[in-house]
């Protein structure tokens, strides 16, 4: 294992800071095994925000071209946290650099793209380098409990899947264009907040046949310019010109799973709803259900309870569900939980893995870009469904 790691993050935006804060916090969960992290730059194009970031989460400098980043001989690993139509030429430059890279999802713009990154990252591996996509909710211990009770027949055979991941982020008109909003079909909220629901779907009901009834809908479909740069979901100056919108803001369809079928459903204009992430699984001897607004908790109903008690119970998470004990400062029940914890855990989990400490020691490991191709097909089989009106698509 090499004495220390040297971590750079590509994109200083919203993603960008949770990869630059999970990188400084790592080491301060679990055991302490891993090699010394040197948290060394961030990389943005505005550079301001680059200086920024790194002065916030302690990193040495600050870069404004990604190609510094590959050329520097003090780093050894890379987070991409850029708009998705940027990240195969980035992940390309720094695998060939000999960087490890965690890109994030989705793994492209292009399916096109995905495929040919996954066959690079394939040649990388034979070089010893590591290439991992951030499905950042796979470590979330109320979704691996969820699968927990399934896997153990608690909730019996399933019966059906609900899932959905409502934001609100696009719901206002005067919410300025961004890369979010232009691309394909199945870009927009399918790309961005369904590849994460596609791939928990598949977590929990097994490995997806196909999906029909894909409909899309674009709500808003012009949104004004910015006046200054746009970061994340924010909102600001903007001016009087206009662009189109060219994507999904809404997308529902159906799916079959090995263990069960679905309804999956998302959105960036459920207004009131910023970050509702809602996964319900039913069985033929209970149900359960986990929601991003309350990631501490589960809750279960289970048909063998005392007949006058049937019905939902909330269970706190704590040290009996998974990856909790050790996984925060104060690992209690009751503490609570939030979505840039689990940032923290995928880079435990990618830095684990980059520094040969053995899967089984380590949290589960980061999704290879395979199945990042594999979660881009799944969403452009949607994407053909609701081209075709709905109709029944396979996926492979
Ligand atoms: N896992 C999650 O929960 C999650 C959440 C949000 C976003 N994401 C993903 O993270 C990625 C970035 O999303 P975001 O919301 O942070 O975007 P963002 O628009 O907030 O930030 C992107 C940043 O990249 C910078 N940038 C643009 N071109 C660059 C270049 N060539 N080199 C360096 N920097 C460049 C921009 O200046 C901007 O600061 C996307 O792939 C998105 O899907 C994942």
């Amino acid at each position: 294992m090499s004495s220390s790691l040297g971590v750079a993050v590509i994109g200083a935006g919203m993603a960008g800071k949770a990869h630059a804060a999970a990188y400084r916090a790592a080491t301060t969960v679990y055991s302490p095994v891993l090699p010394e992290i040197r948290l060394v730059s961030i990389a943005d194009v505005y550079e301001p925000l680059a200086q920024e970031t790194a002065a916030r989460y302690g990193f040495s400098r600050a870069d404004s071209d990604w190609r510094a980043i590959a050329a520097a001989d003090d780093i050894d690993v890379v987070s991409v946290v850029v708009a998705n139509s940027l990240h195969r030429e980035i992940v390309e430059g720094l695998l060939t650099a000999g960087k490890h890279v965690l890109c994030e999802k989705p793994l492209s713009d292009t399916i096109e793209d995905a495929r040919a990154m996954a066959e690079f990252a394939a040649a990388a591996q034979s070089r010893g380098l590591v290439a991992r996509i951030g499905f950042s909710y796979l470590r979330s211990p109320g979704i691996a409990f969820l699968r927990q009770l399934i896997d153990d027949g608690r909730l019996g055979d399933l019966q059906h899947f609900s899932g959905r991941y409502w934001t609100d982020y696009g719901c206002r008109p005067d919410a300025p264009i961004s890369w979010r909003y232009q691309g394909p079909a199945g870009s927009g909220a399918l790309g961005d907040v369904g590849s994460h629901l596609s791939y928990l779907a598949e977590y929990l009901c097994g490995p997806v046949s196909e999906v029909s009834g894909g409909r899309f809908h674009t709500a808003i479909t012009e949104r004004p310019k910015p006046l200054g740069q746009v970061v994340g979901h924010t909102r600001g100056n903007v001016s009087e010109e206009r662009s189109p919108v060219t994507n999904d803001d809404y997308a529902t369809f159906n799916a079959s799973f090995e263990r069960c079928v679905g309804t999956l459903e998302v959105s960036r204009v459920a207004a009131g709803h910023p970050n509702d992430l809602v996964l319900e699984i039913f069985g033929s001897r209970g149900a359960a259900r986990w929601s991003q607004t309350n990631p501490a908790q589960v809750e279960v109903m289970l048909h063998d309870e005392l007949s006058d008690l049937v019905g939902y119970r909330t269970v706190p998470l704590g040290p009996a569900h998974p990856y909790y004990s050790g996984g925060w400062a104060m690992d209690a029940p009751g503490v609570g939980i939030g979505q840039n914890d689990l940032f923290v855990h995928q880079a435990r989990a990618f830095l684990e893995e980059v520094a040969g400490i053995a899967e089984g020691q380590s949290l589960p490991r980061c999704r290879s870009f395979a199945d990042g191709v594999h979660n881009m097909e799944f969403l452009a089989a949607v994407t053909e469904s609701a081209a075709a009106g709905g109709s029944t698509v396979s996926v492979a």
